[in-house]
């Protein structure tokens, strides 16, 4: 897992107070800078953590962000209850880690697979939709390298937002419309990986050809997006997955969709 110098670049990210780098007309519409303070916000629990855990038809597990409190990443929260409002049986149950700027995911990482581990002993027809953002999709993508095909069959949608690891190619990589998106930009810490020659954790070709994942990255989200014309501490397109309706309505078709699938 790469930790390292880049952690700092990520406690650099989110400990400054926003900043404007407006550096022309072109560049102001993409570089909106955020407010880091957004993601500190009091996070809630939808499904109370002990029922989350007991066997249920399928559970939502979903990692949340650097520095975002305990709770539902404010990335998932509308599509995670409007799922649970639509399809009776379901649970959400957040990732409990840290999620501190160190980037370290391996406690969360030993959560979701204790999860999954006992699921497939205790609730052998109980069913899976894994989303993460920006750490939390760091989060997932280590997971997903770490199960065997019977724990991977068991999870059904794969929903990522704000990929640090995004890698272009890749046939998961959607627009902000859930639409197959071609752009070229490699995650900032799957650059550094590149340029430090060291492992990204990616979507095997299988589980990215097997349509259960969309790996969201909207414009002006500098994390899954680099742009060197600005220089934003958090840039406004990586808070912005909550609130953009095309996201939270194709990702919740998808994890329907996805659950309601007899073949897979
Ligand atoms: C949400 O659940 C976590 C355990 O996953 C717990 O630590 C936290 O206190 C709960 N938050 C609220 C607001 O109840
Ligand atoms: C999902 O459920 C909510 C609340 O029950 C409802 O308002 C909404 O129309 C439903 N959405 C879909 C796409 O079924
Ligand atoms: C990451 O966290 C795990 C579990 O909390 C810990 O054992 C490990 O030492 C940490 N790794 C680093 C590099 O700090
Ligand atoms: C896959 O891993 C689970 C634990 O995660 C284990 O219970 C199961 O036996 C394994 N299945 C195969 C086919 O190895
Ligand atoms: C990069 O890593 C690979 C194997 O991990 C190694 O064979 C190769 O020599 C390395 N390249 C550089 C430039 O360090």
């Amino acid at each position: 897992m790469m930790i390292g110098s880049f952690g700092f670049v990520f406690l650099g990210l989110l400990s400054a107070s926003a900043s404007r780098a407006y550096t022309g007309t072109n560049a102001a519409l993409e570089c909106r800078c955020g407010m880091s303070q957004f993601l500190t916000l009091p996070h809630a629990n939808i499904t109370s953590p002990a029922e989350a855990k007991r066997c249920a038809s399928y559970k939502l597990i979903d990692a949340r962000g650097t520095n975002e409190p305990q709770g539902v990443s404010t990335m998932f929260y509308p599509m995670i209850q409007n799922i649970l409002a639509n399809m009776t049986g379901g649970v959400s149950l957040p990732v409990e880690y840290p999620a501190a700027p160190n980037q370290n995911t391996t406690s969360g990482e030993s959560f979701v697979i204790d999860i999954i581990t006992e699921g497939l002993y205790h609730c052998p027809d109980q069913k899976y939709a894994m989303f993460g953002y920006s750490q939390g999709a760091s989060l997932m993508l280590n997971v997903l390298g770490q199960l065997n095909s019977s724990a991977l069959d068991s999870i059904k949608s794969v929903i990522l937002v704000g990929n640090p690891y995004r890698i272009p190619g890749k046939t998961s990589n959607v627009d902000a419309f859930g639409q197959h998106d071609k752009k070229a930009s490699v995650g900032m810490f799957a650059a550094h990986a590149i340029s430090s020659n060291s492992t990204i954790p990616e979507l095997l070709r299988e589980m990215d050809q097997s349509s259960k994942v969309l790996d969201y990255c909207l414009e002006g989200d500098l994390v899954c997006s680099p742009n060197p014309a600005c220089s934003c501490q958090i840039p406004a397109g990586h808070l912005s997955y909550g609130l953009v309706d095309s996201v939270q309505k194709t990702a919740f078709e998808h994890v329907i969709n996805r659950l309601q699938s007899v073949s897979n």
